[in-house]
């Protein structure tokens, strides 16, 4: 399934045969442009950036390495290829034909499905457009474009979806998704995450590691989904966004990798001698993990919801890796632990399973961050220092469903509002903590140089050598 670079909007989906589809997304293309030209990377769009560009999407090769200018990027509408006598493989629908189009009943429901999943798109890079101005290298500011060209093309994913088949509503949603802003007080992004800052780098990598891996999951639940062209667009998304999570992974053990290095040449381990040294210590890294991990847990939204017991039942999102599941795939009657508040202690409940989907989901990536998190503690043992980053509780600092109204320290001990006030700068990043890392935050361009606060790449983008010019600015 070659993609068609000749068209306006490149894609692999024949555009060309559909006429009034291809002039609708026209129209909604200088729109997109116009928003990336305000809420896009801010002062970038002379510059050339070595990026990766979809050429196919089978699974070798899909990568074409070129320079861009970022508002020339070849934006477009790229799914999976067709899986012959696909099914739908859970709920009520169980063993139907994967539907084509969508099922009237279930029209509204997928609509908020694919909006909910869109807004986060563009969200992320509104958050992130002031990065390049401090970047800690020529490397890290390419990584940084190619992941907000790539939320840019979700955004084109889940707005081909809009158009082809959701009719006038779709197309005033398609609108809405550049209208939000990150952060608006009247017209902010749908879900909380996507409107705080992301105020430096270690907070961006953070991001990368623990939100964009939000991205695979709620992508691989709806790479499930009965209807057909919305798993074929999910599953070309999770090829981009694996990328994503390197980025957050690298960095973030890029950052304890020189931090270590410090700790070991100078034989300490006191935050303050290292801040002299321009690093950042450890408890503030493990600081900026539980707030972006805690911050993350709300996206799975409430631990028990009926909305994710119709999305299931009715065919619509599935469970992460849902035909791996030896079960019968339909729930009903199963149940699934979840937590709750009782005489001031968590304690762990079963509720219907069809109920606790987003529980579930949550622990799935759970499983999945905590195995990140041991792959840079491995890291500092290798260096020889004695430090454990961890996880917070999965009810720590949250904002959605029952545990909200508690103060849940990082070990899941309910506390009181005077011990959460007294402990917070330890649990959280503190004004403080945030003021010094972005005292860090110089912008280092000359090719091959690193700021001092992270350590170089083990390798390059595409092989290249330690000292390319991944940026050209004109
Ligand atoms: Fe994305
Ligand atoms: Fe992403």
């Amino acid at each position: 399934m070659s993609i068609d670079y000749g068209e306006k909007i490149p894609n692999n989906v024949n555009l060309a045969s559909n006429r009034t589809l291809q002039r609708a997304l026209l129209q909604w293309q200088p729109g997109f442009l116009h928003w990336w030209g305000d809420m896009g990377p801010e002062g970038t769009s002379s510059a050339d950036v070595y990026l990766r560009t979809a050429v196919s999407v089978e699974p070798k090769g899909w990568a074409h390495f070129d320079y861009v200018k970022m508002p020339d990027y070849r934006w477009g509408i790229f799914l999976a290829p067709a899986e012959a006598g696909r099914t739908v493989n859970f709920g009520a629908h169980k063993g139907e034909p994967a539907w084509q189009e969508v099922p009237g009943e279930y029209r509204a429901n997928l609509r908020r499905l694919i909006v909910t999943q869109g807004d986060t798109e563009p969200a992320s890079v509104e958050q992130q457009r002031h990065l390049g101005l401090t970047c800690p290298s020529l490397y890290d500011l390419r990584n940084l474009f190619q992941v907000n060209v790539e939320e840019g093309r979700h955004l084109w994913a889940m707005v081909y979806l809009l158009h082809a088949h959701f009719g006038r509503d779709g197309r005033e949603e398609a609108e809405a998704l550049l209208e939000r802003r990150s952060g608006d007080a009247d017209n902010p992004r749908i879900l909380g995450a996507f409107n705080e800052p992301t105020p430096d780098w270690l907070a961006f990598f953070m991001f990368t590691f623990f939100t964009d891996r939000d991205g695979k999951y709620q992508l691989c639940s709806l790479a499930e989904s009965g209807f057909d062209p919305l798993a074929r667009t999910c599953r070309f998304m999770l090829t981009e966004e694996a990328h994503h999570m390197f980025v957050g992974e690298s960095g973030v053990g890029r950052v304890i990798q020189r931090t270590c290095e410090a700790m070991v040449a100078n034989r300490t381990d006191e935050p303050s001698s290292l801040r002299a040294l321009g690093v950042i210590d450890l408890p503030t890294i493990q600081r900026y993990l539980n707030f972006h991990f805690s911050v993350t847990m709300d996206l799975f939204g409430s631990d028990v919801s009926s909305n994710a017991a119709t999305f299931y039942t009715t065919g619509l999102k599935g469970r992460f890796d849902e035909t791996k599941i030896d079960d019968d795939h339909l729930l009903v009657g199963a149940t699934y632990p979840v937590l709750e508040i009782r005489d001031g202690k968590l304690v762990t409940v079963g509720a219907p399973a069809l109920n606790a989907l987003n529980e579930k989901l949550r622990d799935d990536y759970i499983r999945d961050a905590d195995a990140g998190i041991e792959r840079w503690n491995r890291m500092i043992e290798k260096q020889g220092v004695a430090f454990k980053l961890k996880a917070p509780h999965k009810a720590f600092h949250r904002r959605i469903g029952p545990l909200a109204v508690a103060n849940i320290d990082p070990d899941g001990n309910v506390v009181s509002a005077a011990d959460w006030a007294a402990n917070v700068d330890r649990w959280l990043p503190s004004a403080t903590d945030r003021a010094f890392v972005a005292s860090l935050m110089g912008r280092v361009v000359a090719p091959g140089r690193f700021a001092n606060w992270i350590a170089p790449p083990a390798r390059g983008i595409n092989n290249q050598p330690a000292d390319f010019e991944y940026v050209r600015f004109n």
